[in-house]
């Protein structure tokens, strides 16, 4: 394990460097702060420097955000010797030669997801995370909610029987409208479309819950192929990433599953749910109602709603009464918690490169299924 300077009060510290200040920037910057608020850790935190392309910003969200020293160049961030994590929130291109040098430099790596812009770039990760011994993680945040632990423990206490079937579904609708922007989510080169932007994370959720997936077959189509180049003008760009994905899953437990990932079906925000059955009982979770799940047994005959609460491993670190509603951003700080348990060697096993490669594995599946209008076998990737 890497050694770590000493806080006066004989805790080892640990510097947080912060690369990309955007949506996700700022959220993983909340996290770093309140995690020891929420939990007893092991260590003390310090948020030593933050990264972004645009000087300016990051200056200014170091001092708002509370980070010792701004940096304009990621490289100076990655080579800072007070810094001991890596959070790398960029966009997904810059994913690959970032972890890579925070790996080469033997630093701990958080990184967003989609790993990576292919499935090659994701085996050199994961490969060059496993020879060097550093702790990896990625941002799968949804899998952190206490409610999707109870999910998981019903299926495996065989709760719920022998479990038989999946559907799946990640929905949101902000390229719904033909005006919405290109963006760098719109590159293939980027990873860009709604498999790899939304989908990663219910791929990610299904192995969580389900296991290994054996076979998928698949079709993905471009709904508007071209979209202006910014807000209102008339400037055209053309668009060659999926506006949406359908899939069969075939599990290696035998179980049979959809999944579909959209990101222009009117109506929803962050429509990332589930419902999963077995031969006593069917479960069903929509993060749009993210304390909830809703529950039916065989003896019961309907659903019945459970609400998350503090008997639910990771809930009373932020409210000691139920019902009372965790959000994103706790899931997010509940990630971070796991992130410092797995640097002490206290975590459990959790989404890291070897993990997120699994992930890339079965999306280039999907899109091979697509592509070839045929049934693919995981492993002929
Ligand atoms: N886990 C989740 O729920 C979730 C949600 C949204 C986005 N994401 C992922 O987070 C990542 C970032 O997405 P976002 O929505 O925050 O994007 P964003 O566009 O809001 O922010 C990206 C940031 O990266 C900075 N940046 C770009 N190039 C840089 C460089 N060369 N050096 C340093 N900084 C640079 C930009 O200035 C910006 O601050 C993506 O991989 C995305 O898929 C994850």
């Amino acid at each position: 394990m890497r050694q770590f300077s000493r806080s006066a009060a004989g805790l080892p510290q640990l510097g947080i460097g912060l690369i990309g200040t955007g949506f996700m920037g700022r959220a993983h910057a909340m996290a770093f702060r309140n995690v020891s608020a929420a939990f007893a850790l092991p260590v003390q935190l310090r948020l030593a420097a933050l990264a972004d392309a645009d000087a300016a910003r990051a200056t200014r969200c170091a001092s708002d955000w509370g980070f010792d020293h701004a940096h304009s160049d990621w490289q100076q961030l990655i080579s800072d010797p007070e810094v001991d994590i890596i959070a790398i929130t960029t966009p997904n291109h810059l994913h690959y030669p970032m972890a890579m040098a925070a790996v080469e430099a033997g630093k701990t790596v958080y990184c967003e997801k989609p790993l990576a812009v292919s499935l090659a770039q994701a085996d050199d990760m994961r490969n060059a995370a496993k020879k060097a011994g550093v702790v990896t993680r990625v941002g799968y945040n949804y899998q952190h909610n206490p409610i999707i632990g109870l999910a998981r423990q019903m299926i495996e206490s065989g709760e719920l029987g022998q479990i038989v079937s999946f559907q799946g579904e990640f929905s949101e609708d902000f390229m719904a409208d033909p005006a919405s922007p290109w963006s760098w989510r719109c590159e293939e080169a980027h990873a860009g479309g709604a498999l790899a932007d939304l989908g990663s994370h219910l791929l990610a959720l299904a192995r969580h819950l389900m296991g290994d997936v054996e076979a998928v077959c698949a079709d993905a189509n471009t709904v508007h192929p071209q979209r202006p180049a910014t807000v209102g003008s008339r400037e055209k760009r053309f668009i060659a990433v999926d506006d949406q994905t359908h899939a069969l899953l075939r599990f290696a437990s035998g179980a049979r599953g959809t999944f579909s990932s959209s990101w222009l079906k009117h109506g929803y925000k962050n429509h990332l749910a589930f419902e999963i059955s077995g031969t006593r009982g069917t479960i069903a979770f929509d993060q749009e109602r993210l304390n909830e799940l809703r529950v039916c047994r065989a003896d019961q005959g309907s659903f019945q709603r459970v609400l998350a609460g503090p008997a639910l491993p990771g809930y009373a670190a932020f409210c000691p009464a139920p019902g009372h509603q965790l959000g994103y951003n706790e899931l997010k700080t509940l990630e971070v918690h796991a992130l410092i348990q797995a640097v002490f060697n206290q975590g459990k096993d959790g989404p890291d490169f070897e993990e997120a490669w699994q992930v890339e594995r079965l999306a280039a599946a999907i899109r091979m299924a697509a592509r070839e209008q045929r049934w693919v076998r995981i492993t002929e990737l």
